[in-house]
């Protein structure tokens, strides 16, 4: 069998087996079933439990699901998916440079709206400004959707703020939780960052060509997880919550939530999302300093308005601003 029989005969076995959990199946009927010889059936059982499968084998050569493994494996993603469209195509990678990159690669191939790519680590994830995003393996989200809104580029902002949303409700559904964002594209968890979000276009003046937006999210990092460096600026799901989760059904939730805000903003824009932005923005009503390249505006923050935009009252009266990098006031 060459790789893709392989990965396709795995993947049909795992659908059998996976119905009923601690069945015994016997492999004759299976192999008949799927069309294919009792070896080439071992061997896909034997690639399922390298990919993480927890299968057993009994003494009669019975095969009998036991466990899927926490990997953000294809098979894994798509089983129990509730979304219409999104993730409904997905490019799994053990490790990448940036999913977004190869976002990039596969947009401009006319890929389906809503592929995904996802990887369990990356080696040169891409944060704002130039900077990295730490995505060790095993532990967090590491992911890059691919859209294609019809939208003008100066409507992009907003879908950052609608990932937001997605996120911090994601993170709700888990339970009491202080969780918020903080304009214009990070999550954090009680006030302390744990999630990014990287959205880039391809466009021409008044067209958007596609857009891909980034998701990084701690999702089971301890405090021993983070370089020194990153160590009192990072948090996770896991020291937000004091227990791990799975991350495939967090991929999945998120997802669906996405799919639904993202839905929602094709239809209004921001329009609909306006309040539940308000809600959870981390700084409404508070003084920042804004920083935009060399200027460093000191003011209080009054609204983030219909495109996304963030409102604030300075000393030469109130100001709107498409971007930049906020610290509180106090923090220096
Ligand atoms: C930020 O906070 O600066 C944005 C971080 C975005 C990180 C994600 S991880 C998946 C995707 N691929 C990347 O290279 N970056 C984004």
């Amino acid at each position: 069998m060459n790789p893709i029989e392989l990965n396709s005969l795995s993947d049909a076995l795992l659908r059998k087996i996976r119905r009923k959990k601690g069945h015994p199946f016997n492999p004759d009927r299976m192999a008949r079933n799927l069309k294919t010889t009792r070896e080439q059936l071992a061997d896909a059982a034997h690639h399922l439990e390298e990919l993480g499968y927890s299968l057993k084998i009994d003494n009669k050569g019975r095969i009998i699901f036991r466990d899927a493994p926490d990997s953000l494996l294809p098979a894994e993603i798509a089983n129990g998916l509730k979304t219409n469209f999104m993730g409904h195509r997905v490019e799994a990678y053990q490790s990448v440079q940036s999913t977004n990159l190869i976002a990039h690669r596969l947009a401009m191939s006319n890929v389906p709206e809503g592929t995904l790519v996802i990887a369990e680590s990356q080696t040169k994830g891409r944060g704002r400004m130039g900077r990295s995003w730490h995505s060790p393996r095993g532990l967090g989200l590491y992911c890059s959707m691919i859209l294609n809104p019809k939208i003008p580029p100066t409507m992009a902002p907003g879908i950052s703020l609608m990932t937001g949303i997605a996120l911090v409700e994601t993170i709700l559904g888990y339970g009491k939780i202080d969780v918020k964002i903080k304009w214009p594209n990070d999550v954090l968890i009680r006030g302390v960052k744990a999630a990014g979000i990287l959205t880039e276009l391809s466009a021409e003046i008044g067209r958007t060509h596609y857009v891909v937006v980034g998701v990084g999210v701690n999702i089971n990092h301890g405090r021993n997880d983070f370089p020194k460096e990153l160590k009192k600026q990072a948090s996770s799901i896991r020291i937000g919550l004091s227990r791990k989760i799975s991350r495939v059904e967090f991929v999945q939730r998120f997802l669906l939530a996405f799919e639904n805000t993202y839905l929602s903003f094709k239809k209004t824009g921001l329009g609909d999302l306006r309040e539940r932005i308000l809600k959870y923005s981390s700084l409404l009503d508070t003084t920042v300093r804004l920083k935009m390249g060399r200027k460093i505006i000191t003011g209080t923050v009054v609204d983030i308005d219909e495109i996304g935009h963030l409102v604030m009252e300075t000393k030469n009266g109130l100001q709107i601003f498409s971007a930049g990098e906020v610290t509180s006031h106090h923090n220096r």
